[in-house]
C-alpha cells in the first residue's frame, strides 16, 4: 500500500515521518521545493521535539519527499495536510486547500488506483460536499464513493508533541458515506491504533467536531483567565490551587485550565473566528464564542495596564519580554500572544527587548531592527525597566535574584506564574495572583 500526504507543515510532516518510521510506502509532497530538499535529508523547516529523529528513520526506509503531485497516481491513500489560513475578515482561506484538491483531482484523472482521499485541513462544515468533493469530481471526471474514497479526517495534534499525538490520538474521526472506501479507512485506522475509539460519521459533523474542540478548549482557557482576573482582586487568592481543585472533579478535567496571557498560535484564534464567521452567516449569534474571544483580546490589556501604572508613560521605557513563541518547545511565533503585547509597546514607544530559547529567527523576521534581541537572559534583563515573561519556557524557571540585579526598575510581570515560590527582591505581578502577596519596593 502506498500512501501519499499532501502538505508537509506540523499535520504533514508529522504523520509522513510516523507512517514512513513504520515502514509504510510513504511520499511527503509540497509544493515548496526548497523546503522538500531541507526535509529529504532530514532537516525539519521547522522546531517540533522529536521530529527530526523520526524523520531521518523513516528516510532510511521507504520515504520520498517530493515537489511533483503527479507520484498521487501511485497512491492508495492520500492524506491532504494543507493549511486553511484566516482571510484579514477573519472568514477562513480556501484557496490553498481548493488548488491542492484541484491538483490531485487532474492526477487521478489518469490514475488507475482508486485511491481514498483523506481530508485533513480544517475547514468550516459543508467544505467536504459543496467545494472539495465537486473540484474533485469535475477535475478527476470521476466519481466519488464508486472510483474514488473521500473521508473528512480532522486533525487534534498539539505542537511540541505533534509526534506523541501522531502516535496515539485520542481518537479518529472518520466523516463520509458509507461505501467501500469507508471501510477499507476503517480497517487501515484499527490497524494502525488499535483500542482508540473510531467515529464514523457524515462530512459535515466531522468539519464540526473540530471547531467544537477548538472552540471548547478556548473556552476553558478563557474560563480561568475570566476567573484569574477576579482572583487577583482577592486578596491572596491563587488560581493555580483553584484550577488544580476544579480539574480534579471527571466532569471539568484539569486540562487547559492555565491562567495566562491568552491563548495564541495558528489554530484556536483562527478556528474561534472561523466558527464565529460561520455562527453568524448561519443566522445562530455565538453570544458565548463572542465572550471567549473578548477575554481573551482583553486579557492582553492588562499587562499593558499593569506596565504603565508601574512605570508611567512608557516612552523609552526598555522592556523585556521573555518568550515570543506562542508555546513553549516550539519555535512557532503565529499568532502568539507575546507578539501583539509587543506591536502594543512599540506603539508606546517602548524599548523591546527579547530573549526566546528557539523563536528568535522568526521574530526577527517580523520585527528586524525594530527590536532587540539577545541569547542570554542576563543581557536580556540588562538595564530594562521591566521583564514580562509570556511563555513557560523551563529556562525561565531558574530566574532569581540575582539575574534581575541588573535591571534599572525591578518591575516583573509573571503571565505564567512561574516565580511565585521564590522570595524575590523585585517588584513581582503575576496572573492570577490575589493583590496581597504583591511585593511592591
Ligand atoms: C490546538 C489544539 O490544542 C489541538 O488539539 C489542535 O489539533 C490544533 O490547535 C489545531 O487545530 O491544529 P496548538 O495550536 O498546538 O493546538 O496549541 P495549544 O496547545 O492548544 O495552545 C494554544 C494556546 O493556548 C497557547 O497560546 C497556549 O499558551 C494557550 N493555553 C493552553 C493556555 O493559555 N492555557 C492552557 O491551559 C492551555
Amino acid at each position: 500500500m502506498k500512501i501519499g500526504i499532501i502538505g508537509l507543515g506540523f499535520v504533514g510532516l508529522s504523520l509522513t515521518s510516523v507512517l514512513s518510521s513504520k515502514g509504510y510506502d510513504v511520499v511527503g509532497i509540497d509544493i515548496d521545493e526548497g523546503k522538500c530538499g531541507k526535509i529529504a535529508k532530514g532537516i525539519s523547516p521547522f522546531y517540533e521535539p522529536g521530529l527530526e529523529k523520526i524523520l531521518k528513520n523513516g528516510l532510511k526506509k521507504k520515504l520520498k519527499i517530493s515537489n511533483s503531485f503527479s507520484l498521487i497516481n501511485n497512491c492508495d491513500l492520500i492524506f491532504v495536510t494543507v493549511g486553511t489560513p484566516q482571510n484579514l475578515n477573519g472568514d477562513i482561506d480556501l484557496s490553498i486547500i481548493k488548488k491542492a484538491v484541484s491538483t490531485i483531482g487532474t492526477n487521478l484523472q489518469n490514475s488507475k488506483k482508486s485511491p481514498i482521499i483523506f481530508i485533513k485541513s480544517t475547514v468550516v462544515p459543508g467544505t467536504m460536499k459543496k467545494i472539495i468533493l465537486p473540484i474533485l469530481e469535475k477535475k478527476s471526471k470521476k466519481k466519488a464513493g464508486k472510483d474514488f474514497g473521500l473521508i473528512s479526517n480532522p486533525e487534534f495534534l498539539q505542537e511540541s508533541t505533534a509526534i506523541k499525538d501522531t502516535k496515539f490520538p485520542h481518537a479518529v474521526v472518520l466523516g463520509g458515506y458509507s461505501t467501500k472506501f469507508m471501510k477499507k479507512a476503517k480497517k487501515f485506522f484499527e490497524k494502525l491504533h488499535p483500542n482508540v475509539p473510531i467515529i464514523i460519521t457524515n462530512h459535515q459533523t466531522a468539519e464540526m467536531i473540530k471547531y467544537a474542540n477548538n472552540s471548547f478548549l478556548a473556552t476553558k482557557i478563557s474560563f480561568i483567565n475570566q476567573l484569574s482576573n477576579i482572583c487577583q482582586n482577592i486578596p491572596g487568592a491563587n488560581i493555580d490551587d483553584i484550577s488544580k481543585t476544579i480539574g480534579l472533579d471527571p466532569r471539568i478535567g484539569k486540562l487547559f485550565l492555565n491562567a495566562g496571557p491568552g491563548y495564541g498560535g495558528s489554530c484556536l484564534p483562527k478556528d474561534m473566528k472561523a466558527l464565529i464567521n460561520f455562527a453568524n452567516i448561519s443566522g445562530i449569534k455565538p453570544t458565548l464564542l463572542n465572550a471567549v474571544e473578548e477575554v481573551n483580546t482583553n486579557q492582553l490589556e492588562q499587562i499593558i495596564l499593569i506596565s504603565k501604572q508601574r512605570l508611567g508613560n512608557l516612552n523609552s521605557k526598555r522592556i523585556t519580554v521573555l518568550g515570543t513563541a506562542f508555546k513553549p518547545n516550539t519555535d512557532d511565533i503565529r499568532d502568539s500572544i507575546a507578539i501583539k503585547l509587543i506591536n502594543k509597546l512599540l506603539k508606546r514607544k517602548a524599548k523591546i527587548i527579547i530573549h526566546d530559547p528557539r523563536a528568535i529567527k522568526n521574530t526577527k523576521k517580523i520585527f528586524g531592527e525594530k527590536i532587540t534581541y539577545t541569547k542570554s537572559i542576563k543581557n536580556a534583563l540588562s538595564k530594562s525597566h521591566c521583564a514580562i515573561i509570556m511563555t513557560q519556557w523551563k529556562q525561565y524557571e531558574k530566574l532569581n535574584n540575582k539575574d534581575f540585579s541588573y535591571m534599572s526598575k525591578k518591575l516583573v510581570i509573571d503571565c505564567r506564574r512561574m516565580l511565585l515560590a521564590k522570595e524575590l527582591d523585585v517588584d513581582y505581578f503575576a496572573i492570577g495572583l490575589g493583590k496581597e502577596k504583591w511585593n511592591i519596593l
